[in-house]
């Protein structure tokens, strides 16, 4: 069964040809990054017509891309929500039109759960249940995952995601939006022994976190080194980078240990941090854990992650009225 994935939740408008859930036929991503730079963050408003340019021919790049044709496709999946409305919509409404002129069936899903499933893409995947870390820009959490279409929530942030983190001590140190590969790659070059920073909720039993304190922190150490952060800027990375990914592995360990969990998986935007690929694979080999963590090309959002749980939601009968309406927050 080839199923189409819409993805257009936030700042990447994206489509992709899925085969029985897993093989990935094409997945293309265009992303608005270059526009939504310069203003430090995403512009709703700019989102959404740019997403309206984009959509038919990113639809088309990836029907040419898997070498079908309109007549192959067996269903359209969606994103239904979290993210920006207006963004949502856009590719929704495209997704809706789509099955409805070709009298497919037609699946909304949760972009969250999508990139929590983007482990099985082109892989095995884990056994289930497994303790999934989904890391991005506007969410960090902890799900017990037991089946393709089950999953019960751990622990969530209070306060930042770990990604918007990132992006808030990018902007804070003068190194643009986004900033998670940035400091990434600055913190390969730093010693995280140089600055203390907070590890927030290290030794709460609950399984939220919390960033915000350690932004702050990062503020502030900025503020008091004034004359000198900018020749610190590797350590000043390396050290934040450090505090983040003890943070996420620890979590991330303990809650697969505490439910009797043998496989783990980093999913969302920061699954591609270096330190937190290396840290999580370290801590579950020592751990007797199995580690999934997906390709660097689908731990950003993309629409092969969508159209796979479209095709398990759609193996269990889940399907969508075309009167449904998109959602900014998981109901
Ligand atoms: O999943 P995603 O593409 O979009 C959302 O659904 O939010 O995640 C984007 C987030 C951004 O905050 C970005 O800075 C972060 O993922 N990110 C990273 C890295 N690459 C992207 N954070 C840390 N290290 C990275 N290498
Ligand atoms: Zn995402």
């Amino acid at each position: 069964m080839k199923i189409l994935g819409i993805e257009s939740s936030c700042d990447e408008t994206a489509a992709a040809i899925v085969e029985n859930g897993r093989i990935i036929l094409s997945s293309v991503v265009a992303s608005q990054i270059e526009i939504h730079a310069k203003y430090g963050g995403v512009v709703p408003e700019l989102a959404s017509r740019k997403h309206i340019e984009s959509i038919v021919a990113v639809v088309d790049e990836s029907i040419k891309n898997a070498g079908i044709t309109f007549e192959e496709i067996d269903a359209v999946a969606a994103t239904q929500g979290p993210g920006l409305v207006g963004a949502l919509l856009t590719g929704f409404s495209f997704a809706k039109a789509f099955a409805w002129a070709r009298k497919l069936p037609f699946i909304g899903v949760d972009h969250l759960e999508g990139h929590m499933l983007s482990v099985f893409l082109n892989e095995k995947g884990p056994e289930f249940p497994y303790v999934a870390l989904l890391a991005s820009g506007g969410h960090t959490s902890l799900y017990l995952v037991k089946s393709y279409t089950d999953f019960e929530p751990l622990g969530h942030t209070r306060d930042d995601a770990a990604g918007e983190a990132y992006d808030k001590v990018s902007k804070m140190l003068g190194l643009g939006y986004p900033g998670g590969a940035v400091i990434d790659n600055l913190a390969a070059s730093g010693d995280h022994r140089k600055i203390k920073f907070p590890k927030p909720f290290l030794d709460k039993e609950s399984f939220d976190f919390s960033f915000s304190g350690l932004k702050s922190a990062a503020a502030r150490y900025i503020q008091e080194n004034k004359e000198t952060y900018k020749c610190q800027l590797e350590d000043i990375a390396a050290s934040f980078q450090e505090s983040v990914t003890e943070v996420l592995t620890y979590k991330l360990i303990r809650a697969a240990v505490e439910n009797g969990c043998s496989h783990i998986a980093i999913t969302g935007g920061v699954a591609a941090n270096r330190g937190l690929r290396q840290k999580a694979t370290r801590e579950a080999e020592k751990n007797g854990l199995t580690i999934h963590i997906p390709d660097i090309s689908l731990c950003g959002d993309n629409a092969a992650m969508i159209a796979s749980s479209g095709y398990y939601r759609l193996l269990k009968n889940i399907t969508c009225p075309l009167d449904t309406d998109v959602y900014s927050r998981k109901p």
